[in-house]
């Protein structure tokens, strides 16, 4: 089958996330992140195969197991597309570490920089101990600073939590907290923040951060609802696992929401000629 897009874009860039891998044969909410995962990619090496990496914005594991991340490890060696990672608060950074212990910043954060042919991406840390909720401590702002002082280029964030309250209570209760820190960081240097990328609410968000225009694929595995009126538990349905494809211009943006499992048929609707669209036949 011939590839969904044609490259007629400068850049493009794979955002996958929440992929919550777990005990082999184990489901969650009645849905295999395991092969859930290997579909993904599946659909990713055979579609997307002119895209230049691949970022996953945290939620790896499950529950922070290093077998999952040890498998992890092995499916990324194999991968023609280059895939780096972000931790999310399913995480544990010491498991995550003692399999990918070249990771971490000099503060042991699991930060770094991904060189694009348009700029660079920057992977942020945003896991906390014992909590789900999202941390951005003084280390890891000053860390982003001084990052983004050295670099004279487009830069493209990725991190794993919401930093925009959902207006949700229950996953805003586990958004990213110190969210005054980085927004500093992004006012200072709103110049040169293309562009943010997170997870974590297994929802589709779009929107802007301090003029920063952010947004969030649901996810490869379970989904969420966005439930306003529920006050105390997160809410899932049985919507399509999806990832992002983000086409990069010199001045424009364009991020495709892919809902990779989807195995119907795929309709040439209407003519390519708009001039024979007649609206007294109705006919198109
Ligand atoms: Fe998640
Ligand atoms: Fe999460």
């Amino acid at each position: 089958m011939a590839p969904f897009f044609s490259k007629d874009y400068k850049m493009k860039i794979i955002q996958i996330t929440d992929i919550h891998l777990t005990t082999e044969g184990k489901s969650i909410l009645g849905r295999d992140p395991n092969l859930n995962f290997q579909n993904v990619l599946n659909h990713i090496n055979e579609n997307q195969y002119d895209a230049e990496v691949i970022i996953i914005t945290g939620d790896l594991s499950d529950w922070g197991e290093t077998s999952d991340y040890l498998r992890l490890k092995n499916i990324i060696e194999k991968n023609k597309i280059p895939i780096h990672l972000c931790i999310g608060n399913h995480d544990d950074r010491a498991n995550f570490l003692s399999v990918f212990p070249t990771l971490s910043d000099k503060n042991g954060f699991i930060q770094k920089v991904v060189k694009l042919s348009k700029g660079s991406a920057i992977l942020l840390d945003t896991w906390g101990p014992e909590t789900h909720a999202g941390h951005f401590c003084m280390n890891r702002k000053d860390w982003l600073r001084e990052t983004l002082s050295t670099v004279d280029e487009d830069i493209f964030l990725f991190l794993h939590h919401n930093i925009v309250d959902t207006k949700i209570k229950p996953v805003d209760q586990i958004k990213l907290l110190d969210t005054s820190l980085l927004r500093e960081v992004c006012n200072e240097f709103k110049d040169k923040i293309r562009f943010i990328f997170h997870g974590h609410c297994h929802l589709i968000l779009n929107g802007s951060f301090s003029g920063i225009p952010f947004y969030s694929p649901r996810g490869t595995n379970h989904a969420a609802w966005p439930a306003f009126q529920e006050k105390k538990f997160l809410s899932s349905a049985d919507l399509a696992e999806t990832y992002s494809v983000i086409m990069v211009e010199d001045e424009d943006i364009m991020v495709h929401t892919i809902e990779f499992n989807y195995r119907g048929e795929i309709k040439n609707e209407g003519l390519p000629d708009y001039n024979t669209w007649d609206k007294n036949s109705k006919e198109r």
